[in-house]
């Protein structure tokens, strides 16, 4: 994404159902985009920003946030792509292995990755939030 394309990707976000209160979306972009480690990639259509994906590594394993489609334009293939632009993204820093997380209550995106070879995983996700003064105020 570039710059100014903010307010237009939060809009996409928030369409796609993907922000929450605790999550400051500006903040978010700002920690990822166009780091060595991390970007926000976007797809548009005719100028419009449609699709985006969060992506990263943390030196072992790849990362995936932010996955939207604008809802007017799902089912045109649009998650596909930009879910492979973010697979190429790390395959192009020599990264071999994603994990994502699915949000409890969104399950139904499973039959999403599920086509695109995404499965559950052996391990379990823990968490804990290392600054205490959050604790509670993000997921
Ligand atoms: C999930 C999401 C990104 C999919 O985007 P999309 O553009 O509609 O998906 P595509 O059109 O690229 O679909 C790719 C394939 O997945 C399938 N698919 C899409 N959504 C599906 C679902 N909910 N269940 C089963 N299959 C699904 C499509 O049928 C298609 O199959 P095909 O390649 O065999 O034709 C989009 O629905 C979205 O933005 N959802 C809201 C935000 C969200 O939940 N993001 C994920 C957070 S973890």
């Amino acid at each position: 994404m570039a710059d100014g394309e903010e307010p237009a990707v939060i809009a996409l976000w928030q369409r796609a159902g993907l922000t929450r209160p605790w999550n400051d979306p500006m903040t978010d972009l700002a920690f990822s985009r166009g780091k060595a480690t991390s970007d926000v990639l976007v797809a548009a259509v005719d100028g419009a920003i449609v699709a985006s994906a969060m992506v990263g590594h943390d030196g072992h394993r790849g990362v995936m946030y932010y996955v939207a489609v604008d809802p007017d334009r799902q089912g045109q293939g649009l998650g596909r792509q930009i879910v492979e632009a973010a697979e190429a993204w790390l395959l192009a820093r020599g990264v071999w292995k994603i994990n994502l997380m699915v949000r409890q209550g969104n399950e139904q995106v499973r039959g999403f990755y599920d086509g695109l070879g995404y499965a559950e995983g052996t391990s379990v996700p823990l968490e804990k939030w290392i600054d205490p003064t959050k604790r509670g105020t993000s997921s």
